[in-house]
């Protein structure tokens, strides 16, 4: 469906800010190198929250912001990487914290690595015909998969959660696009449970997040343009006419690649990476409600989210605000 409009969104914090300086304590790293490299200079982590919680907070604070009841929500869609469990999915535990046992409410997870927000607002899209209102959330608690002796990745991830509520709308539209491609190599893979069990080859360790960077850096440079591109030609426009993009928050230097090559204006990139680091799912869901706070998105804007990620998977949404 091409007639949905966003009614509300919300993000969550986790609980500690880490600091690029607490990382040179752990591993040898130096805040001048992760700003360089990366723009990044802080991140929050999780104390004692789980996904399920932080995404609940972001689901309060969007409820909040479209001035809505939690009852109202027909469809909970989570995109995770790091859901709390296998099973449950981690919507049925939103959903029990929002008190919605027993309502007509439906719970769907979806993984997508780090383009899981745009695939679940592609999806809300698609049901919108079958409910009304539909609770799309991306939350990552990617501190409990991430290896704090590996300086190539631990400093670049974050936790944290945002949402969104979306409706069908008279006069606003939104066109999504998605791809996926199987990572056989493994250049970009989460934590997974060994085939054999223990008890045959006393395998033990269940792995952490793994990344070839370069490799991924490539893929990022072409999968944000193509999805950017994808959108803009669904919504007959140019990309130079969107008014903001809000991009997965990976590295500002991928973000600088893809306005030069595609000679956009670097201010039309929405950027808060500095703050909140990569938190996958959860990125560009955050920057969304992020904007919206700061006051960025007026009425009638053109914008456009764009995602990529293990998978690989890759997507963008554009919508009118
Ligand atoms: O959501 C999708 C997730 N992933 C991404 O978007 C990641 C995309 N890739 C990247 O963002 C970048 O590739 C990284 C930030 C991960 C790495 O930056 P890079 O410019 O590609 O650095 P590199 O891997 O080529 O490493 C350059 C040097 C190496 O040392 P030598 O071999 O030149 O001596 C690394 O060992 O920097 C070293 N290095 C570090 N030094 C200090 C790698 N990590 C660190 C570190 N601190 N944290």
């Amino acid at each position: 469906m091409e007639n949905v409009k966003i009614v509300g969104c919300g993000y969550a914090k986790a609980q500690v800010r880490v600091w690029n300086e607490d990382l040179e304590k752990i591993v040898e790293t130096s805040d001048a190198w992760i700003q360089q490299r990366t723009g990044i200079q802080s991140r929050y982590i999780t104390k004692d929250e789980n996904t399920s919680d932080l995404a609940y907070r972001a689901a309060v604070d969007a409820l909040k912001d479209a001035n809505m009841e939690a009852k109202e929500i027909e469809l909970i869609l989570v995109a995770s990487a790091t859901p709390d469990h296998f099973t449950p999915a981690t919507s049925c535990l939103v959903q029990e914290k929002l008190g919605l046992n027993g309502e007509e409410c439906t719970a769907l997870d979806i993984n997508a690595a780090c383009s899981g927000f745009v695939y679940g607002l592609t999806l809300a899209s698609c049901l919108l015909e079958k409910y009304k209102t539909i609770l799309v959330i991306g939350a990552e608690t990617l501190s409990k998969i991430v290896d704090w002796t590996d300086r190539n990745t631990c400093i670049l991830f974050g936790d944290g959660a945002g949402a969104c509520i979306v409706q069908q709308s008279t006069n606003k539209k939104m066109f999504t696009y998605t791809k996926s491609t199987g990572d056989v190599e493994g250049v970009l893979k989460g934590a997974g449970l060994p085939i054999k069990a223990g008890l045959i080859n006393g395998e033990k360790n269940y792995g952490y997040l793994h990344m070839d960077g370069k490799e991924v850096f490539r893929f990022a440079l072409k999968a944000m343009q193509e999805s950017i591109e994808k959108v803009c030609e669904q919504a007959q426009i140019l990309p130079k006419d969107i008014d903001l993009i809000i991009p997965h928050q990976a590295n500002i230097r991928i973000i600088r690649h893809v306005a030069k090559k595609m000679q956009l204006d670097e201010d039309k990139f929405f950027v808060n990476l500095e703050e909140f680091g990569n938190t996958s799912s959860a990125s560009i869901a955050i920057a969304l409600a992020c904007a919206k706070e700061q006051g960025k998105l007026k009425p009638g804007m053109k914008i456009v989210l764009a995602g990529f990620g293990a998978g690989f998977t890759s997507g963008g949404v554009y919508l009118e605000w």
